[in-house]
């Protein structure tokens, strides 16, 4: 069994890696696995941002080949809703002959930083409780091989496309302050490979998936994402992955 994740804080990450430890599999990040994936049973673990996944992760699961597929499987990892993150994965697959067996959903910590709020450890933990009892059950599910409908609506389409354009207008202005010792870390660790750190300083490209990782993972807090600094109780990663464990270069 192979599992392909994307992850900013670590949500996904877990997910991954939880799920490959319950049932004897190899995780892999969606950004730096190969291109062909060989085998008959494949998880995919995708974040939903704005009810969809990613539009990085759709280009990516596009481009990677699952020639001996025969049960694929979907985990959600979101702070309240499945969304059309199913509808999307399943067109996705429909265009290779593939099709998604089974989709779950578990539930953490938002990591949407324009509504993030200041949570204190012991509610953060019991909110991703929800996400880590998830996938006791969805581990449960994939070993017997059971089967679900794909679930979503498009309905959400218009939702989407309002909450991107404000997550765009928001994150604009994004910046690195002061506080910044150029560790190069956010380099490190963005999944869509977007940002360089030199001797003078942090360059963003233009291809930021909104994962937010560098501003959570920052050891200095110094990155900034428009009007909004998240500092010290806004700061979110999951507390069961390692930086480490999150460095993808
Ligand atoms: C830009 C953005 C948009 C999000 N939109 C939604 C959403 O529409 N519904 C939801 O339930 N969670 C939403 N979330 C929360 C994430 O889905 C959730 O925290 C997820 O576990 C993140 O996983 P990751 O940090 O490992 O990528 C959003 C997060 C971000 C960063
Ligand atoms: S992780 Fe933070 S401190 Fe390190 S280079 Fe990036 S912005 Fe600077
Ligand atoms: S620049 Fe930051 S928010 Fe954008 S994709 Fe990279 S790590 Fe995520």
């Amino acid at each position: 069994m192979k599992i392909i994740y994307f992850s900013g804080t670590g949500n996904g990450l877990y997910t991954a890696k939880t799920l490959a430890e319950l049932l004897d599999g190899e995780f892999l990040n969606i950004s730096t696995c190969d291109n062909v994936i060989d085998d008959e049973t494949i998880g995919i673990v995708l974040p939903n941002y704005c009810n969809d996944i990613p539009a990085f992760t759709k280009k990516r699961l596009g481009e990677i080949a699952f020639p001996n597929a025969k049960y694929i499987f979907l985990v959600v990892t979101a702070g309240a809703s499945l969304g059309m993150c199913a509808l999307s994965v399943n067109n996705v697959l429909k265009k290779k002959g593939l099709a998604l067996s089974y989709t779950g959903l578990a539930l953490y910590v938002s990591s949407f930083i324009v509504t993030q709020v200041s949570l204190s450890r012991g509610i953060r933990d019991s909110m991703n409780e929800r996400g880590e009892k998830a996938l006791i059950k969805i581990a449960e599910d994939v070993r017997e091989r059971k089967t679900n409908k794909v679930k979503g609506s498009y309905l959400r389409v218009p939702i989407k496309g309002v909450s991107w354009a404000f997550i765009k207008a928001f994150s604009k202005n994004k910046k690195v302050g002061g506080e910044c010792i150029k560790c190069g870390l956010c380099e490190k660790i963005c999944p869509t490979n977007n940002i360089k750190v030199t001797e003078i300083g942090v360059e963003f490209g233009n291809k930021c998936a909104y994962c937010y990782a560098c501003a959570h993972w920052c050891p200095k807090q110094a990155v900034v994402f428009g009007l909004k600094e998240i500092k010290d109780s806004k700061i979110y990663s999951n507390p069961h992955v390692s930086l480490e464990e999150m460095k993808l270069r």
